[in-house]
């Protein structure tokens, strides 16, 4: 596949975007960006005593390889900066020229579909209940060491995704044209498979 094209994977916490995101990108050769980081790594400045808009402004690529971004408590700073207009403002320009970088774009986040590229050549949703999620979620925290249980990990999920689903700006929400996948009883093989027949079929 030639030029620039840009696939949207939109969904909530722990639905499976990223797992998605980096095989689908591996199958067309094309370049992925977790917009989520962006939004814990500037999480992340704020819990170290950083105000919001001064964080996000101050963002540089290498912010995205900090330790710990994947903790319980960056994931909830991070969408408790993420309903900051200015903020949003903020990382707008670093995702749309990544949406245009020359042999395709996967970017996955919230608000990729809707709001930094409507024009996306292919649009995915991806969601599972929230049971399913906090329960994949939980496993890959206790894997990693990090001490919680099942019923924090589900709380946090709920919580986030209210926040997110709930905000004035840019809220989590299929784009009308995205196709929705819900991975609740589908292994990571069906999920991605299902979402490249739906990139293929999309794209023509
Ligand atoms: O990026 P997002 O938070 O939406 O989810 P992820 O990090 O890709 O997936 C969360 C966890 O669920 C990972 O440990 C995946 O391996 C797992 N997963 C799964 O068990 N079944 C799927 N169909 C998709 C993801
Ligand atoms: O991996 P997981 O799905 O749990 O979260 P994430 O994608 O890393 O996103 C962390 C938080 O950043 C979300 O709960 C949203 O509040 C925010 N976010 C956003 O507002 N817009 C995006 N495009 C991506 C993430």
């Amino acid at each position: 596949v030639k030029g620039a094209f840009t696939i949207a994977i939109d969904g909530p916490a722990a639905a499976g975007k990223g797992t998605i995101s980096r095989a689908v990108a591996a199958h067309f050769g094309a370049a992925h960006l977790d917009t989520g980081l962006l939004y814990r790594a500037v999480g992340a400045k704020v819990l170290l005593g950083m105000t919001p808009e001064a964080a996000a402004r101050a963002l540089v690529p290498g912010d995205l390889d900090a330790p710990d971004l994947r903790s319980p408590e960056v994931a909830q700073s991070a969408s408790r900066v993420a309903v900051i207009p200015d903020v949003r403002a903020a990382l707008r320009e670093f995702q749309h020229e990544f949406a245009r970088r020359d042999g395709g774009a996967v970017l996955d986040g919230r608000d990729i579909g809707t709001v930094i590229c409507p024009d996306a050549d292919a649009k995915l949703f991806v969601t599972a209940s929230a049971e399913v999620r906090a329960q994949r979620r939980f496993a890959e925290l206790r894997d990693s060491g990090v001490e919680t249980s099942f019923e924090q990990v589900l709380a946090d999920v709920k919580d986030r995704d209210a926040r997110d689903m709930q905000r004035a700006e840019a809220p989590l929400k299929p784009a009308s044209d995205a196709v929705v996948i819900d991975t609740s009883e589908m292994s990571i093989d069906e999920a991605v498979a299902a979402a490249i027949a739906a990139v293929e079929a999309a794209r023509g």
